[in-house]
């Protein structure tokens, strides 16, 4: 076998004059009649090889046969190219061949394997084999496998313990469903998949583990976004006798060591922090992007007295009036303004008002904006020229709507610069919510987190507005990360469990073991989990959970490429003492 000696995508001017042997997959093929060019493509990039018919007939008719995406291996001489191609990296040299091995031919393939293919993404996910071998694709996985591994060997130089714990388990309540499989030799009973090693990194704390992590896979079925995979992975960790400022401080050198040893750059630490209740006021998410301005502007003051009705009523109902504003002259047009409004509508507002100072006043409420408001307004725009953007309503209606307008203008405009990174802790977040759905209160993290201790006399009186030991790390607005410090005592944790409206038989079939766990001597413990998709996906700088996953799912749940999920047979749903009930049509 001619076993390769270089990379196709390494050769460079450096080995002008030596013998190699090359190993990958044909890109493309011109036959120009006596001489033969081919580009040959491996996971480092391409390089050209040529033959000439005149220098040996029989290698050049083999050469001649060849078709798109055949593997060989071929050996020769690399030398200067009379005609340099710098639009690839290997441009300035070619390979005189000598002697090929192929090992495959190939089927015309389904997708063009090249960088700017125009192929849909339901074609590349089906062939995803195929999308793999190219260069940026293939890229991102190995950059993933540089994540782990820089996040392993920072967390053993710190004397963590890395444990696998079980994928077949009891549920592990993360607000999502389970994943249930079918026990064959106890008949009607199921595992339920990980949605997180939640309760077993704490088992293993009270086990005395005292520093542990893992890289995790959980399962979760829920709604997919492009940030969220049924299957994804967690670096999960917990550690023994610590407070919140302990993972904090562990966790920025766990990431300044991360994005210098993948990007080369140093991040500032100690990262910021937001309480909860400050990201929704100043940015109307719990995930803010602080790369570009656009704080959310208070104008309820501004508005109080107005002749503006829709305005003035919603303050003296008790509402709010907010904007934000985008400085500058390259505005929007009225056309642009109108699919803005629509948008913002798909978050509930009820509309979107505007005023442009450019200079000469316009936009929606130009005509009826009294002067003292548009002069208040002015001034809280340092008086620059640009437009303001106003919603009024419902509270938090009004702050995810202006949430969502400012992420969506800063696309839109490019007001960030892509290669930079904010990180940001948010804190003090409520440790629970009332579901009106569900009728009950329902953990803002999970059911595991400690509540302040400050707050723990309200857990009787006022539930919704106890604060929890509780925090969430924000990357480029996406919440890459988030973590507890947890309940150790056993009582308290009973006693969330029923507060969240859990029975007393329910508490103890799904958490007696757990509650008993806790009597044995816990030490207290804390962790944080980060989504090493959503990692992936910010060190490479795609928007997409699927370009740095090998093999993913869709947004409803299937493998294009396995066809998975697919029906089981009739002998192994008996095994498992299953049966299919139709849906009754609704
Ligand atoms: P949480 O549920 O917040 O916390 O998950 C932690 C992190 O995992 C990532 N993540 C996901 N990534 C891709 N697809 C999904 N469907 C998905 N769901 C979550 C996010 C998120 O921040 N046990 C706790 C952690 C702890 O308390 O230590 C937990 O799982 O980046």
């Amino acid at each position: 076998m001619l076993k390769r000696t270089h990379y196709a995508g390494e050769l460079s001017e450096a080995h002008v004059g030596s013998e190699v042997i090359l190993s990958g997959w044909v890109q493309t093929i011109r036959n120009l009649g006596s001489v033969l060019f081919f580009d040959l493509r491996d996971r480092e990039g391409i390089a050209q090889v040529i033959l000439h018919e005149s220098d040996d007939s029989s290698l050049f008719s083999q050469a001649a046969d060849l078709g798109r995406e055949y593997v060989l291996s071929v050996r020769g001489n690399v030398r200067l190219r009379e005609n340099p191609n710098p639009s690839i990296p290997t441009g300035r040299v070619e390979l005189v061949a000598q002697e090929m091995e192929i090992f495959s031919s190939s089927a015309v393939p389904p997708i063009h394997i090249q960088e700017d293919d125009k192929a849909r993404e339901e074609l590349r996910l089906k062939y995803r084999y195929l999308d793999l071998r190219k260069k940026t694709v293939m890229d991102r996985l190995r950059m993933r496998s540089r994540i782990y591994q820089s996040l392993r060997s920072s967390l053993h130089e710190l004397d963590f313990t890395e444990v696998e714990t079980p994928i077949l388990y009891k549920p592990t309540p993360e607000r999502a469903r389970d994943y249930l499989v079918p026990s064959r030799v106890n008949p009607g009973k199921f595992y339920a998949l990980p949605q997180s090693p939640q309760t077993l990194k704490q088992l293993l704390m009270i086990g005395g583990c005292d520093k542990y992590f893992q890289i995790a896979k959980c399962f979760r079925d829920e709604d997919l976004r492009a940030d969220r995979q049924p299957e994804f992975t967690q670096l999960d960790l917990e550690m023994s006798f610590v407070e919140q400022e302990d993972i904090f401080a562990l966790n920025e050198k766990l990431m300044a060591t991360l994005f210098k040893d993948i990007k080369g750059i140093d991040i500032k630490i100690p990262f910021d922090r937001l309480s909860y209740a400050q990201a929704l006021e100043r940015y109307g998410s719990d995930k803010p992007d602080r790369r570009y301005g656009l704080e959310i502007l208070a104008l309820e003051n501004v508005f109080k007295e107005s002749n503006i009705g829709f305005l003035r009523s919603a303050v003296e109902a008790g509402d709010s009036v907010k904007g934000i504003f985008l400085p500058g002259t390259d505005l929007y047009s009225r056309n642009q303004l109108k699919s803005l409004e629509n948008k913002v509508r798909t978050f509930g507002a009820a509309g979107l008002a505007t005023l442009i100072f450019a200079p000469e006043i316009s936009g929606s409420l130009a005509k009826i904006i009294g002067e003292k408001e548009k002069e208040a307004l002015y001034s809280l725009c340092d008086e620059k020229e640009g437009i303001v953007f106003i919603i009024s309503g419902k509270k938090k209606t009004v702050l995810t709507a202006l949430g969502n307008l400012r992420t969506t203008i800063a696309r839109e405009k490019e007001l960030f610069d892509p290669s930079e990174h904010d990180f940001v802790w948010i804190v003090d977040f409520p440790a629970f919510t009332y579901s009106e759905e569900e009728g009950r209160y329902v953990s803002e993290h999970h059911p595991f987190t400690m509540p302040k201790r400050e707050h723990l006399p309200l857990l009787d009186s006022d539930p919704s507005s106890v604060l929890a030991e509780c925090y969430d790390l924000v990357i480029d607005g996406y919440e890459t990360a988030s973590g507890s410090i947890r309940i150790h005592d056993s009582a308290l944790q009973a006693k969330v469990f029923s507060l969240l409206g859990l029975s007393q038989e329910q508490i103890e079939e799904r958490f007696g073991f757990f509650i008993e766990a806790l009597k044995y001597g816990t030490p207290p413990h804390g962790g944080i989990a980060f989504g090493i998709d959503r990692l992936s996906m910010i060190l490479s700088g795609t928007e997409n959970i699927r370009d740095v996953v090998a093999f993913p799912k869709t947004q409803d749940a299937t493998d294009l490429m396995s066809d998975a999920p697919t029906a089981a047979g009739e002998g192994q749903l008996k095994e498992l003492h299953l049966s299919i009930v139709q849906k009754e049509e609704e």
